[in-house]
């Protein structure tokens, strides 16, 4: 029987739940008019968190809506790739070419060709493709989903927002989501091309609801070892509402389960999730962080202890500094979504079990 939880990044889970504000208000954006503000999104929030996955989620809403969906990465030059390819490929879907007339003109001599070299067609642009293809849509629209935009070049992103914005003007029916590691929004944001995008609808996704990751866990593993209810409230509090590790906790102890998941079966699997976790998270999330603000983040650890946050004036005593001369430090931290300040004073780590990997010094079961 194949495993039917999906511990991957980008992989749709089998079993949907939470994020439910984004996808009703998404909706509900698709049916109004042109401008509408929830048809421009912006999702941010921590690797691991569901951010690719609710793209997707929002894609097949459009889809389901007769919108026409153009999915772009910051990970590749994104325009280019929509007026070379993404979007010539909806349109020959929509409306082929005519192939054979075409063929005709081409056997059809020389003059025609030195013609067309004497009038050059104009180079398209993303708005010129947009249209064109917006041309052939009646009562529906488009929708641009850009992930990982933390990788971007900034000028790519000012054209996309600045063709989605001067296509409102036109009163067409578009739409953009765009997905990133908060660092990487935060930055996105303060460019002067997207001022726009600041005005639009922006989720910080947290870890979900404990009765979601029930839900995910408890369905999920109904599709062939069901879990027992005290086995479900383990895996829930070891994952804490962070959906990967919801995922990975599931996989495993479907792994060891026998023909149901049991409490032990879960119990068995918590160090090799967290260390999962480790390799597949936190390294990754603290590649390029500065020495000082590691050094911050250590201090962290190693007050907070098991409690849920630590004072901020004890963590800069701690690196040696006034607490004043650690705001800029904290600062930035904040901003690159590794910790939170839940209250005045106080700060806090965003990713579960950050403070752990830390505290054990980064250390990663290494295999050759
Ligand atoms: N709402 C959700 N319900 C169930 N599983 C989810 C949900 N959101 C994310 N996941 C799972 O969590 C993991 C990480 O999701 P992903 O979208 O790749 O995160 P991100 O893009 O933020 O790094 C995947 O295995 C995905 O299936
Ligand atoms: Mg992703």
């Amino acid at each position: 029987m194949r495993n039917p939880f999906r511990p991957t990044f980008g992989a749709s889970p089998y079993h949907w739940a939470g994020r439910s504000v984004v996808l009703e208000e998404f909706a509900r954006g698709l049916d109004g008019y042109p401008g509408e503000p929830s048809r421009s999104m912006v999702i941010d929030g921590a690797r691991g968190i569901g951010k690719t996955v609710l793209l997707t989620e929002l894609e097949d809403i459009a889809a389901q809506h007769g919108w026409i969906v153009l999915r772009a990465t910051g990970r590749e030059d994104s325009v280019r790739t929509l007026i070379d390819t993404t979007i010539p490929a909806k349109i020959a879907e929509l409306a082929p070419p005519a192939g054979r007339a075409v063929t005709a003109v081409q056997f059809s001599g020389f003059r025609v060709d030195t013609e067309l070299l004497d009038v050059p067609s104009p180079t398209p642009t993303l708005g010129t493709r947009m249209r064109d293809l917006l041309g052939l849509l009646r009562g529906t629209g488009v929708l641009i989903t850009v992930d990982e935009v933390q990788d971007a070049d900034p000028d790519n992103l000012s054209e996309i927002a600045l063709t989605h914005q001067d296509l409102i003007r036109d009163e067409q029916h578009v739409a953009l989501v765009m997905a990133g590691l908060t660092h990487g929004i935060n930055r996105l944001l303060d460019l002067p091309g997207t001022t726009f995008l600041r005005r639009a609808r922006r989720f910080e996704l947290g870890p979900l609801t404990d009765d979601d990751a029930r839900a995910i866990i408890t369905a999920t593993a109904a599709k062939g070892k069901p879990i027992d209810a005290d086995a479900a409230d383990l895996a829930v509090e070891i994952a804490r509402g962070y959906p990967y590790l919801v995922q990975l906790v599931g996989y495993l102890a479907w792994n060891r389960a026998g023909s149901r998941i049991t409490r032990a079966d879960v119990e068995a699997v918590c160090a090799e999730a967290v260390q999962t976790m480790g390799s597949q998270v936190h390294a990754p999330s603290l590649k390029g962080v500065p020495p000082a603000q590691m050094a911050y983040l250590r201090a962290m650890a190693d007050l907070i202890g098991d409690a849920a946050d630590v004072s901020s004036s004890d963590v800069a005593e701690r690196v040696g500094k006034k607490p004043n001369e650690a705001t800029d430090t904290r600062g930035k931290l904040l901003d690159r979504g590794l910790i939170e300040a839940p209250a005045w004073g106080r700060v806090s780590f965003t990713l579960p079990y950050l403070a752990e990997f830390l505290r054990s010094d980064n250390r990663t079961t290494r295999v050759s």
